[in-house]
């Protein structure tokens, strides 16, 4: 094969397609080797980022070159845990495999640097914000301390927007200042001032916990380790109610040296309200609160099912998974009304510490009648790494890191605007029925564990009851009929009742009045 022929090869490879690497040809850094770590690598192996060294000449590379090649080929690094569904997603991290083995061929080869004049330069990382400078910039009104060693922190910050009327929100920028040590945030907005409330009460800012999933607070995407940052797609917004404060919930990762976090966040505005309304659709409902998650000690694939009937025809942009520590896989798959089965996310081997938005490079349309089916298995024995209990010990549903929680979030806009409230009522009977038929288990298994893990996961004032501002947003609108001795809050014996009556044969679960 002729030299031309032979470099048009290795330059087909360098730039993402599967072609084979010639056995004669010499890998060099300059011309083979950069085009792929610049691409793939500095973007968060720079100064001022997230990674622990920096990846942006030949000396830091060649320094690290075995170890480039392992994680490169374990598929450690670049991170991505998203396995091929049948949709591309955007901002898509992987490399291929010809990527993969010139790597290897050059770490084997001896790591020559090659004709400097061949260097491509350095990408232009756009300094600041990327999405240009924004509406509205909030900060964390003091920094917060993190400690060099210990565990990973999850804490709150509530940062108050002061918004006259409401909003429409199409994008959201956050900037840590320090990256090394903020692994990801989710945020959300709080109008009810219950985050507010919380905040700062222990002497330091923020808070633990969890902001409870009620009326008046929603959730507003999210960051992590190197995401870019994006706009909803076109026509999107999130409505934001006046006088919400906006709520960070961010996870640390000590770095082995003590560091200091006040976060920036910068909010686009849409300039109109939306023309498309969106939904996120969680599967099993509510983080997997309903479905009874009881794992346990030692079980190597306990699995929660759930499936759901799209009432109405979505387009789907973007889809999530959530787990704890000891989650394992995660998957959704859908089965179109022609009996076409698609598979939208699969996540082999979950790593708590990347909680990712993956974004679909197209809608995806799902039509009328197609059924959503999600799986989700932990690892509960002791062979798992991961486990943070040695031994394992029995886990069950609940809000904190050791707890467990599971779910796939796939986020859809209706196609017909008119189809939303049918989209939302059918979501709600949903779960319904997922609390339903747990409850049937958790009986047949001896009982009152359904009622004692609401209990756990929302009695904040550890009264052992439920008042109405502590339950969840699917069980307000069944308050009123489960307080039978109507003193405002529902007792465990009001709670049992009404699990009683759903499981009574003939009885239908309660729809929303
Ligand atoms: C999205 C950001 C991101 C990208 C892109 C990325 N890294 Fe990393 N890398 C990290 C972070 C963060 C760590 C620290 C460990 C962790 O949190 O997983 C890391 C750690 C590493 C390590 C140390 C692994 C260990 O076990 O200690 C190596 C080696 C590495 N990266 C190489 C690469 C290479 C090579 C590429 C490109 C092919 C790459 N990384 C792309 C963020 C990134």
């Amino acid at each position: 094969m002729n030299r031309l022929l032979r470099s048009l090869c290795l330059v087909l490879a360098a730039f993402g397609a599967a072609v084979p690497v010639l056995g004669a040809a010499p890998v060099t850094f300059s011309e083979h080797i950069a085009p792929i770590i610049f691409k793939s690598c500095s973007g968060c192996h720079r100064a001022g980022e997230a990674a622990p060294f920096t990846l942006e000449n030949y000396r830091d590379i060649a320094k690290r070159g075995e170890q480039i090649a392992k994680v490169t080929a374990s598929r450690q690094m670049p991170p991505w845990h998203a396995t091929s569904g049948d949709f591309a997603f955007e901002n898509d991290r992987r490399l291929n495999p010809a990527q993969i083995e010139l790597l290897a061929k050059w770490v084997r080869e001896g790591m020559a640097e090659g004709d400097a004049t061949k260097l491509p330069p350095l990408p232009r990382f756009t300094a600041g914000w990327q999405l240009g400078q924004p509406d509205l910039v909030v900060k964390m009104r003091k920094p917060h301390a993190i400690p060099a060693e210990g565990r990973d922190q999850y804490r709150l910050f509530t940062l108050p927007l002061n918004l006259a009327e409401d909003r429409w929100v199409k994008a959201i920028e956050f900037r840590p200042s320090a990256p090394r040590v903020v692994h990801h945030s989710l945020f959300y907005y709080d109008s009810t001032g219950m985050a507010k409330g919380m905040d700062g009460v222990a002497g330091q800012i923020g808070f633990r916990g969890m902001l409870r999933n009620q009326n008046g607070v929603g959730p507003l995407g999210g960051w992590a380790v190197g995401a870019t940052p994006r706009t909803l797609p076109e026509g999107m917004a999130y409505r934001v109610p006046r006088g919400s404060d906006l709520v960070l919930s961010t996870h640390f990762h000590p770095t082995g040296k003590a560091e200091s976090e006040q976060s920036t966040v910068g909010i686009y505005f849409a300039k109109e309200a939306p023309r498309s309304v969106f939904t996120a659709l969680q599967l099993p409902p509510a983080f997997g609160a309903l479905s009874a998650v009881d794992i346990p000690a030692g079980a190597d694939k306990y699995t929660v099912t759930d499936t759901f009937e799209m009432p109405v025809a979505v387009e789907a942009f973007g889809i999530s998974g959530h787990m704890h520590y000891i989650g394992r896989t995660l998957e959704m798959t859908a089965t179109l009304p022609d009996g076409t089965v698609r598979k939208l996310v699969g996540i082999d081997h979950w790593d708590f510490s990347w909680q990712e938005q993956y974004d679909f490079q197209k809608f995806v349309s799902l039509p009328q009648g197609t059924r959503l089916s999600v799986k989700l298995t932990w690892d509960n024995s002791a062979a798992n790494p991961r486990n943070p209990s040695h031994p394992p010990r029995r886990v069950r549903w609940g809000p904190q890191s050791e707890d467990e929680m599971g779910a796939i979030t796939l986020m859809v806009k209706v196609k017909d605007r008119d189809d939303q409230a049918t989209l939302e009522k059918s979501q709600q009977d949903h779960a319904r029925q997922v609390l339903k038929s747990s409850a049937t288990r958790a009986a047949a298994g001896g009982g009152g564990q359904l009622v004692a893990g609401l209990l756990r996961a929302n009695d904040r004032n550890r009264d052992g009851k439920l008042a109405r501002d502590e339950a969840p947003g699917w069980l307000t609108p069944l308050f009123a009929r489960l307080d039978s001795n109507r003193d405002g809050v529902l007792d465990g014996s009001e709670l049992e009742a009404g699990r009683n009556r759903w499981l009574t044969p003939g009885n239908p679960p309660p729809s929303a009045p």
